[in-house]
């Protein structure tokens, strides 16, 4: 996927300084789940990975990516650093992070538009993903999580908001391996399901680490979430309260999992081992 990267970014007609502030957060070592759920299910329905499927993680990645530039932003959560260096805008500045950003939203499209797989599925790829990011998806999540901060929502808010602003992006990874494994509607349900509860889990287990872990464990700065007084689960529930919140949310994810196995020829093993590897006693 690095391949991708460097090859998209590597035209010398390019602006220079534009794509070294892109290459500064994209090369920065992400844990790079949503492209690993993406190949593992594919390889899970037994579909060998080429260049075409390597192109569609990367644009994933990079509109998660510019998620984190924006959402590091002063206007927004106003941090200082990210996958453990300065985030965007602490090194090359507000503009230059907005508009970094803004490219990372939008190169997705021609990196997908260029991939070798046949035209309906890119076009179903295409509304997927600019489901899973926009109005429909991730920026209305973020909204929402802005206008929660000093708030106290109820646990469905907080479902929703995680649903759209995290949810949306793992989601993508388990539908778009069905649309190009070719299964059929009942089964891209069941991958949306399971995508939809990773996601969940996956934003409480964030919220945990926020109060639990240190800078050298999240590469970000711990404690924000208190300082900004974001409506989180950890907020609402106390940290027990968000660990069985957490632990539910990956038990749907392995049972989804299951089902789906048990309707085709998928061989879960793989996911299974990520999902386990979000839990937190
Ligand atoms: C952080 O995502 C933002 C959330 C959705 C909680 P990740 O934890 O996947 O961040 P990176 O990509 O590994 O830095
Ligand atoms: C971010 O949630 C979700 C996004 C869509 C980027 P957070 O604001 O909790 O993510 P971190 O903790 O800054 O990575
Ligand atoms: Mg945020
Ligand atoms: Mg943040
Ligand atoms: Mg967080």
């Amino acid at each position: 996927m690095t391949a991708v990267f460097d090859t998209f970014y590597a035209d010398d007609t390019l602006v220079d300084h534009l794509t070294k502030s892109i290459q500064y957060s994209i090369q920065s070592g992400g844990k790079r789940i949503r492209p690993l759920f993406l190949l593992e299910t594919l390889q899970a329905f037994g579909i060998p990975i080429s260049e075409a499927h390597f192109k569609v993680a990367a644009a994933v990645e990079l509109i998660h990516t510019s998620s984190l530039i924006h959402d590091d932003l002063p206007a927004m959560d106003n941090d200082d650093f990210r996958r453990g260096q300065l985030t965007n805008h602490k090194v090359y500045g507000e503009a230059q992070a907005i508009l970094a950003g803004d490219a990372l939203l939008l190169d997705p499209y021609l990196l997908l538009s260029s991939a070798d797989l046949n035209a309906s599925v890119i076009v179903a790829l295409v509304a997927e993903l600019a489901y899973a990011s926009g109005s429909h998806g991730m920026v209305a999540g973020q909204v929402l999580d802005m206008d929660g901060e000093q708030h106290t929502l109820t646990v469905d808010q907080l479902k929703k908001i995680h649903a759209l602003k995290t949810g949306r992006m793992l989601t993508f990874p388990f539908v778009a391996a069905g649309i190009i494994a070719e299964q059929d509607d009942e089964i891209v349900a069941l991958l949306r399901q399971l995508g939809e509860a990773v996601g969940q889990a996956f934003q409480i287990r964030d919220d945990i680490l926020d109060v639990t872990a240190t800078f050298e464990e999240i590469g970000k700065t711990p404690g924000k979430d208190v300082v900004a007084d974001k409506s989180t689960y950890v907020k609402l529930l106390g940290l027990d309260g968000a660990k069985q919140a957490l632990t539910e949310y990956l038990d749907i994810a392995s049972q989804m999992l299951t089902e789906i196995e048990h309707k085709t020829q998928l061989q879960g093993e793989p996911i299974l081992k990520q999902i386990e590897r979000l839990r937190i006693d």
